[in-house]
C-alpha cells in the first residue's frame, strides 16, 4: 500500500462558510503525490471537477510508470528501452502480468500456455463469417473480443483467481489470431492457424501473410520488428482505453466484455487511431514541399486539423516510444529494400521542422509512438484499416493487467464518477397543446 507515514496533508477552506478541511496526502514510489479526496464529498459536501481527468489519478497501480515531463516509461519498473533491447514480448507480457521477469521455468511455462491458447473456438470461424468483407477490422475485433465470453466459460469467474489468469492467458494468446482472421476475412483468403514452432510475433506474420499454398518464411528483422513494437504497445497506464477496461470490469463484468470495450475505446482517432491517421496524413502531404502548408493548417485555430502523431496528455518531451519506432522504422526499411521510401523523407522532414517551430516547442509537442508506426506497418504490407487492430493485440496485455490488479484489491467498488449538472431545474411536464 501507498507511504501515508509523513502524514502531510493538504487543507482546502471553504471561503463562504469560512471552515477548513484537511485532507491526506499520499506518496507513491515515484512520481508526484496524490490528495486522498476520498472522504470530499462526505466531508465537505462538494465534488471536484475535472473533465478529461487531467489530475485525478482513479487508481493505484504496481504496474507501469510514466514520467511525461523527462521521457521516461518503465514496466513494472524495467525502462522500456532496456525491455525493447534485450526482452521479447512474451517475457514482457509475462512481466506485465505478474510483476517479475520470468524464471526460466516460468517463461517455458509461460510460453506453453501462450501457445496452446492461441487456436480459436472453431465456431469463431462462422461468427467472422457474419460480418460484411468490407467491415473494420476494429469492429470485427470487438465483436469477435466480446464474443469469446460466449465460447470460454470455464474461465468467466471473476472471482476465482485460477479463472482471472486462464482468461488472461486466453485473451493474449488468441489475439494475434483475432486479428491476423479480421484481415484474412477482409481479403476474402482462407484462415491460416497458429503454428506453435514460431514466436509471438512471427506466429502473427505468418497468420496474417501466409496462405496454404505455400510455404511462407517470415522474415527475422521483419518479426524483431514487430515483436519490438508490440513490447512498446503493451501498456502505458490509466489511458482512454485503459481507464475504460477498470470502469467496465469495475462492474464485475467479464475479462473479455471489458477488453472489448477497450477495444472500442482505443479505435478514436485520439488514441489508438492516430498511427491510421499518421499515414493517410503522410500521404495527404504528398511531397516534403507541402509540409509548411500543413504546419501552417495545424497552428491555425480556425481549422480542426491537427499534426496526427504528435502530442501527448502525459509526455511533454520526447515520447520514449517514438524515437526507438524511428530506429525500427530504418532497421525495416533497410531490410525491405526501401530506404528511399517517400513516405519516411516526409515524416523526418515534418518533424524536423515542426520541432523547430515555436508553436511546437511552446506547447511541447513532439512525435508520439504513431507518428513511425504506421510507416513500418505500411512497409511490411499491412493496411492502414489494420494499425489499430495491431495496437489492440499489442495493449490487450496490459488491458488484462491493469485489469487483474483491480480485481485483486479488497476495496474495488464499482467506478461512478459524478458530474457538474448544468440542465434545467425541476419543471412541470408539459402536455403536447402547450408546447410552442
Ligand atoms: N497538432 C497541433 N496542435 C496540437 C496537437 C497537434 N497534434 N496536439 C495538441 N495541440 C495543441 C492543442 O490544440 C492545444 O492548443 P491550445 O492550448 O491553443 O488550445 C494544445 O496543443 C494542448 O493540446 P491538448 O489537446 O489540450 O492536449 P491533450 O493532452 O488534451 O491531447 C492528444 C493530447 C494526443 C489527444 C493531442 O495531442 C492530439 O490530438 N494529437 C494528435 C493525435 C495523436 O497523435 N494521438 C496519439 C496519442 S499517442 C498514442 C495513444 O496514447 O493512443
Amino acid at each position: 500500500m501507498t507511504n501515508t507515514a509523513q502524514k502531510k496533508t493538504v487543507t482546502l477552506t471553504d471561503n463562504s462558510t469560512g471552515k477548513s478541511y484537511e485532507f491526506p496526502v499520499i506518496q507513491g514510489t515515484v512520481g508526484p503525490d496524490v490528495v486522498d479526496i476520498r472522504n470530499l464529498y462526505a466531508d465537505t459536501g462538494l465534488f471536484t471537477f475535472d473533465p478529461g481527468f487531467t489530475s485525478t489519478g482513479s487508481c493505484e497501480s504496481k504496474i507501469t510508470f510514466i514520467d511525461g515531463d523527462e521521457g521516461v516509461l518503465l514496466y513494472r519498473g524495467y525502462p522500456i528501452e532496456e525491455l525493447a533491447e534485450h526482452s521479447d514480448f512474451t517475457e514482457v507480457a509475462y512481466l506485465l502480468l505478474n510483476g517479475e521477469l520470468p524464471t526460466a521455468k516460468e517463461r517455458s511455462d509461460f510460453d506453453y500456455s501462450m501457445t496452446h491458447h492461441n487456436m480459436l473456438h472453431e465456431q469463431l470461424a462462422y461468427f467472422y463469417r457474419g460480418f460484411r468483407r468490407d467491415a473494420h477490422p476494429m469492429a470485427v475485433m470487438c465483436g469477435v473480443v466480446g464474443a469469446l465470453s460466449a465460447f470460454y466459460h470455464d474461465s468467466l469467474d471473476i472471482n476465482d483467481p485460477h479463472q482471472r489468469m486462464v482468461a488472461s492467458h486466453r485473451l493474449v494468446a488468441k489475439m494475434p489470431t483475432v486479428a491476423a482472421w479480421a484481415y484474412k476475412y477482409s481479403l476474402g483468403q482462407p484462415f491460416i492457424y497458429p503454428r506453435n514452432e514460431m514466436r509471438y510475433a512471427e506466429n502473427f506474420l505468418h497468420m496474417m501473410f501466409a496462405t496454404p499454398c505455400e510455404p511462407y518464411k517470415v522474415s527475422p528483422i521483419l518479426a524483431k520488428a514487430m515483436d519490438r513494437i508490440l513490447i512498446l504497445h503493451a501498456d502505458h497506464e490509466q489511458n482512454a482505453s485503459t481507464s475504460t477496461v477498470r470502469l467496465a470490469g469495475s462492474s464485475g463484468a467479464n475479462p473479455f466484455a471489458c477488453i472489448a470495450a477497450g477495444i472500442a475505446s482505443l479505435w478514436g482517432p485520439a488514441h489508438g487511431g492516430a498511427n491510421e491517421a499518421v499515414l493517410n496524413m503522410l500521404k495527404a502531404i504528398g511531397s516534403t514541399d507541402r509540409i509548411p502548408e500543413f504546419i501552417r493548417r495545424a497552428k491555425d485555430k480556425n481549422d480542426s486539423f491537427k499534426l496526427m502523431g504528435f502530442g501527448h496528455r502525459v509526455y511533454k518531451n520526447y515520447d520514449p516510444r517514438a524515437k526507438i519506432m524511428e530506429r525500427t522504422c530504418h532497421e525495416v526499411l533497410d531490410e525491405l529494400g526501401m530506404k528511399s521510401n517517400s513516405l519516411l523523407a516526409i515524416a523526418m522532414e515534418l518533424e524536423r521542422i515542426a520541432l523547430s517551430d515555436d508553436y511546437f516547442i511552446e506547447k511541447k509537442l513532439y512525435p508520439n509512438v504513431d507518428f513511425y508506426s504506421g510507416i513500418i506497418f505500411n512497409a511490411m504490407g499491412i493496411p492502414s484499416s489494420m494499425f489499430t487492430a495491431l495496437f489492440a493485440l499489442a495493449r490487450t496485455v496490459g488491458w488484462i493487467s491493469q485489469w487483474n490488479e483491480m480485481m485483486k484489491e479488497e476495496t474495488q467498488k464499482i467506478g461512478r464518477p459524478r458530474q457538474l449538472y448544468t440542465g434545467a431545474v425541476k419543471r412541470p411536464f408539459k402536455p403536447l397543446h402547450q408546447r410552442e
